[in-house]
């Protein structure tokens, strides 16, 4: 049975610290709730005033405003405007709620890591995808800023996982600004991923944050849901047959840099956190970002390549969507050598987002278009006959189980251990070759550059001393100037 779901109003406002800007309400956008009859909508105000939603199905209604109880009917179109007091209401948006069908096809806009500096022509592409086609959701892999984002996030269901953006003030942006389904608002910081079918697709949104967060708890609890979640989704594949999961840092990645996924650092921390799982379940499809470029894999584990080809796989496919437009510049690749790299594109200035177009219960077509003029430079067909478990039999549920993949891995306690080790090692030659350049960078070349092991980019020297700097400034443009602080309001489906 259905739940019965409504669109009720919760004042609720977050405190971020009073500053008077504007008075408009702005940020609007919507996710899903807990039940297809449910959407969620979030916005923020400038101050703590009493704000709401009034909504209806047509237009010329008087919308009504979300006090009562009523279900959403399913594949409609609902229209919306968002009020708060003092300032002028905003304009009339629409949304479509999920279609009663399920076994019909459906588009979504997937990528990551857009900027809003070098995100400027990502924003209107996007955009004018809308007109074109009749997209059901979009899957931001992490990385966010709201503004700009709200002529598409106002109208399809924004759907998000955290970023290494994100973590500054213990995700509160991340945690407030956004809403995902079947969860508490504000996202507790235990509970950042979740999962939601849609159609004929089990969608998972995970948080590898969790793995640089020196929080073992966190990665266990997470663990363990995700091998709950698939259990269950592997019994429903009859009726949701693909599994399709979306988490902000890849597994792999054959990037020039110093990054998780390139493995340097005993074979990467997410990897070796959940691909074994993900594996053993039969996750069809991983959709990564955080790199800043395009990468397309052949089904792997283990990194070991299982086939050269997309029909009827036996191992995960990872496609890495990251090249949306992002302040930090697209990213470099390394050599060409990576057995399990089938396609691979970076050029600067050259942003581009993923259009995934689930066909039917057996074919997905993945598209990555290229902003600049919406060719799509890249395409195949994930074809899956046989969904379920790549590797049967694992028997997870089963307390005598033994299989590898029924346990959280053990906790980075080694590997951090070690990484310090290594870190002070580094710091120590850095600090001894900063020593001597600074003392002659005037007499030799007038400054002083080192190439950094930070991302393999010139850094001051000064600024590579101090990694924690760096990662301040890049924090900054999340959280200063440009996104003052709000109070964010929510209104939110309940039962
Ligand atoms: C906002 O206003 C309400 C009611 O006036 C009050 O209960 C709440 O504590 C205020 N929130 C903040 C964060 O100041
Ligand atoms: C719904 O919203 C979109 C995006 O703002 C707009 O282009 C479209 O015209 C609206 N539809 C209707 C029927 O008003
Ligand atoms: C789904 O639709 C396809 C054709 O559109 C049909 O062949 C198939 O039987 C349907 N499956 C279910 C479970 O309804
Ligand atoms: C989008 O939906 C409309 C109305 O249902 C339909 O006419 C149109 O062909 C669809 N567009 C695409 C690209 O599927
Ligand atoms: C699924 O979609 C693909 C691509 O559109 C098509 O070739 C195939 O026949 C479809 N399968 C079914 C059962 O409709
Ligand atoms: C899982 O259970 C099946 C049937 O009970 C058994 O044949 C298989 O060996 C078990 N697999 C593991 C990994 O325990």
């Amino acid at each position: 049975m259905h739940r019965c779901a409504a669109l009720v109003l919760v004042c609720s406002t977050v405190a971020f610290t009073l500053l008077q800007s504007g008075s408009a309400v702005e940020q609007i956008h919507i996710t899903l709730g807990d039940t297809d009859s449910e959407m969620r909508v979030l916005w923020a105000t400038p101050s703590n005033v009493t704000s709401w939603v009034s909504y209806g199905t047509q237009r010329g209604d008087r919308l009504k405003r979300t006090q009562r109880s009523e279900n959403l009917r399913q594949g409609r179109r609902y229209f919306y405007r968002v009020y708060a007091e003092g300032s002028p209401v905003s304009r009339m948006y629409n949304f479509t709620t999920l279609p009663v069908h399920k076994n019909v096809s459906m588009t979504y806009l997937v990528y990551g890591d857009l900027g809003v500096r070098d995100g400027t022509d990502t924003f209107p592409a996007l955009q004018a995808e809308l007109a074109h086609w009749n997209h059901t959701a979009v899957w931001h892999i992490g990385d966010e800023f709201l503004r700009l984002i709200e002529p598409v996030a106002s109208s399809l269901p924004y759907m998000v996982s955290p970023g290494n953006h994100e973590i500054a003030g213990d995700f509160l942006h991340y945690r407030t600004r956004f809403s995902t389904p079947g969860t508490p608002w504000p996202i507790p910081k235990g509970k950042m991923w979740y999962s939601y079918d849609i159609g004929l697709v089990h969608f998972i949104s995970y948080s590898t944050e969790v793995y640089f967060t020196y929080n073992e708890e966190y990665e266990c609890s997470q663990y363990y849901w995700l091998l709950e979640d698939l259990v269950k989704a592997n019994r429903n594949r009859a009726r949701v047959p693909w599994i399709v999961a979306m988490g902000h840092r890849p597994m792999y990645c054959s990037n020039a840099d110093a990054d998780d996924c390139t493995g340097w650092l005993f074979g990467g921390r997410v990897r070796a956190g959940l691909e074994n799982l993900f594996h053993t379940q039969g996750v069809d499809l991983i959709v990564e970002a955080h790199e800043h470029s395009y990468e397309r894999l052949w089904p792997v584990y283990n990194y070991n390549v299982i086939q050269t080809n997309y029909v009827n796989p036996r191992g995960s496919v990872h496609v890495i969507s990251g090249a949306a437009g992002n302040q930090e510049g697209n990213d470099k690749f390394g050599p060409y050598s990576k057995a399990w790299s089938a396609y691979r594109h970076s050029k600067p200035r050259d942003n581009n987002f993923g259009r995934l177009h689930v066909h039917n219960r057996t074919h997905i077509h993945w598209q990555q278009v290229r902003v600049k003029d919406g060719h799509v430079f890249d395409s195949f067909w994930l074809v899956q006959h046989e969904h379920g478990p790549f590797v049967p039999n694992a028997n997870c549920t089963l307390s005598v189980s033994t299989h590898s993949s029924c346990h959280c891995p053990s906790p980075f306690y080694v590997l951090v251990l070690t990484y310090a080790a290594m870190f002070m090692a580094c710091f120590a030659v850095i600090a001894v070759v900063a020593k001597l350049c600074w003392r002659w960078r005037m007499r030799i070349f007038g400054k002083c550059y080192v190439w950094g092991v930070l991302g393999q980019r010139p850094y001051l020297v000064y600024k590579t001393l101090s990694s924690k700097q760096i990662y301040e400034e890049e924090d900054a443009t999340l959280i200063s100037a440009d996104e003052p602080s709000f109070f964010v309001g929510r209104a939110q489906g309940i039962q």
